[in-house]
């Protein structure tokens, strides 16, 4: 089984990355964003507690997360690994993720830390734009649709996400940074961050995050990061 969290700051590349990753080793991509998404189109109770936190760029209590995200890693098409984004998020979360690894005699094999300064990360998320049937990614200035307005991959519509207004924005940075440095603390000790951190396009950061996943061993990371 292959376990790997993908983690960085809101618009940092996780959703971006992930598809490339899951294609190289073959195993699913899970996004906590877009299962909470999906919850709150369909209306179910946890759909409306987790709006309550989205909306205000807060993170979604760690015990609902936990019980959703575990859930949805047991589930079969997960069997062979899996690439984990936006989830872990805090060190709650990651301890709860290593136990429940743990019990079934895996680990997380390897995290990939994609670290883009904030005020990157602000200009790129009022350009973000998601399709409305899959989430696939897409940005009106470095990646737009082929055809505007519409999905490459699924033909759907893409909108802006409702989080994506640069005062909520902003709120995610400041609530949403703070713990995510913890658990880029936590895998650090544990042995398995390999951090990529340079402004480039999206292939040459694609390219960076296989090499990697591939490299045998793990780059040290010093304590004293992120760089924005
Ligand atoms: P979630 O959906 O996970 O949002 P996020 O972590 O804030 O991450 P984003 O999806 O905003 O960004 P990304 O890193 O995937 O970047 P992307 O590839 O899209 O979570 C949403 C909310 O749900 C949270 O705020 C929280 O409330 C809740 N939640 C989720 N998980 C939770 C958890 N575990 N615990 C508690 N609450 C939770 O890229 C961004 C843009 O940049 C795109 O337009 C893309 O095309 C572009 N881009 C990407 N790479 C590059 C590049 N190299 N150069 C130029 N443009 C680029």
């Amino acid at each position: 089984m292959t376990v790997v969290v993908l983690l960085g700051s809101p618009g940092a590349g996780k959703g971006t990355q992930a598809p490339v990753l899951s294609r190289h080793l073959d195993v699913p991509v899970l996004a906590s964003g877009d299962l909470l998404r999906t919850a709150v189109a369909k209306g179910t109770a946890l759909g409306r507690e987790a709006d309550r936190y989205m909306s205000r760029g807060q993170l979604v209590p760690d015990e609902t997360i936990v019980r959703v995200f575990l859930d949805r890693l047991e589930q079969s098409d997960a069997r062979a690994g899996a690439i984990l984004d936006g989830f872990p998020r805090t060190r709650v979360q990651a301890e709860a993720l290593d136990a429940a690894l743990a019990e079934a005699g895996r680990r997380v094999d390897r995290t990939i830390f994609i670290d883009v300064a904030t005020e990157d990360l602000v200009k790129r998320m009022a350009n973000r734009r998601i399709c409305t049937a899959n989430g696939h990614v897409y940005n009106l200035a470095s990646n737009p649709p082929l055809v505007a307005g519409v999905c490459d991959i699924d033909g759907s519509p893409i909108v802006q996400r409702p989080d994506d207004e640069e005062a909520t924005v902003r709120a995610r940075m400041t609530e949403q940074i703070p713990p995510l440095l913890e658990v880029v603390d936590h895998y650090r000790k544990a042995g398995v961050l390999q951090k990529v951190d340079r402004r480039e396009p999206i292939s040459d950061v694609s390219a960076r995050v296989l090499a990697a996943i591939d490299s045998p061993t793990v780059i040290d990371v010093p304590a004293t990061f992120p760089a924005g």
